[in-house]
């Protein structure tokens, strides 16, 4: 497989579904399912598991350089927070893309308990609702079979609170242009592994191979399910 296969690739992947025992959805291409147990899709049937009923607050990171209009993972993070809205959960959007932000520059001035010398848009505006949130959704386009640097720049800014970041539930979104079967391997590992330190539970996956473009996302079925998801919350 040539590596610049992403710029390539024009036709879209056979989709399958995945659901797994603790509620998490996962949508991915048809590569072999390590971690979850496939089962029968119930992407029509939300169910109310996560929550509990309880009203959640809810930290969407989008991070995607494209407008709202032409990004296919933006769309994707709509389609999921239009059906957490239909339950009532409050969710607060952060635009990595378009905010003031900065990477981590490893001063350990926080000791990874307290206050980062940068007074950005993490800092004020994000920090404070991820701190309060019960449940963070990681977002992102596949950039060289990783998340972007917009998103990667936040998830190392957790360095400043990582103990009180942890114990969330957490849901990833993340599209792609590629449909071969290994596409979303490396960043599915890395969420896993986050997950695992993060202490977080992982309520979600939708890893929408095939999805290069906006016109290719919106005929793709993982608008549906990440509706689902949000409305099954
Ligand atoms: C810098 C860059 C790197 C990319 N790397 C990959 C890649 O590794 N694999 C892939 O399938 N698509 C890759 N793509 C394509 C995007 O993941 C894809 O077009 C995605 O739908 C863009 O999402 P967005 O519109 O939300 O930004 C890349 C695109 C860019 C601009």
């Amino acid at each position: 497989m040539n590596r610049r296969d992403f710029i390539r690739v024009l036709s879209v992947g056979t989709m399958a579904l995945y659901v797994s025992g603790c509620g998490s959805a996962v949508v991915q291409s048809d590569r072999p399912n390590q971690t979850n147990q496939p089962v029968e899709s119930n992407a029509d049937e939300p169910s109310t598991i996560v929550s509990g009923g309880s009203t959640m607050n809810i930290v969407v990171i989008n991070s995607s350089p494209h407008s709202e209009s032409q990004s296919t993972s933006r769309f994707l993070a709509q389609k999921f927070i239009d059906g957490a809205s239909s339950k009532g959960h409050n969710i607060f959007t952060f635009d990595a893309a378009n905010e003031d932000t900065h990477p981590c520059k490893g001063c350990d001035h926080c000791h990874m308990d307290g206050d980062c010398i940068f007074k950005d848009a993490i800092e004020t505006k994000l920090m404070p609702k991820m701190l309060d949130a019960d449940l963070l959704v990681l977002v992102t386009p596949l950039y060289y079979f990783g998340m972007s640097a917009q998103l990667k720049i936040i998830v190392d800014r957790f360095y400043s609170r990582t103990t009180r970041l942890s114990g969330k539930k957490s849901i990833m979104i993340s599209t792609a242009w590629n449909s071969a079967d290994w596409t979303m391997e490396a960043l599915q590992n890395h969420y896993e592994t986050l997950v695992r330190y993060m202490d977080w539970t992982d309520v979600g996956q939708v890893w929408a191979t095939g999805c290069g473009t906006r016109s290719m996302v919106e005929r793709s079925e993982f608008g549906d399910v990440a509706y689902n998801i949000g409305a099954g919350l």
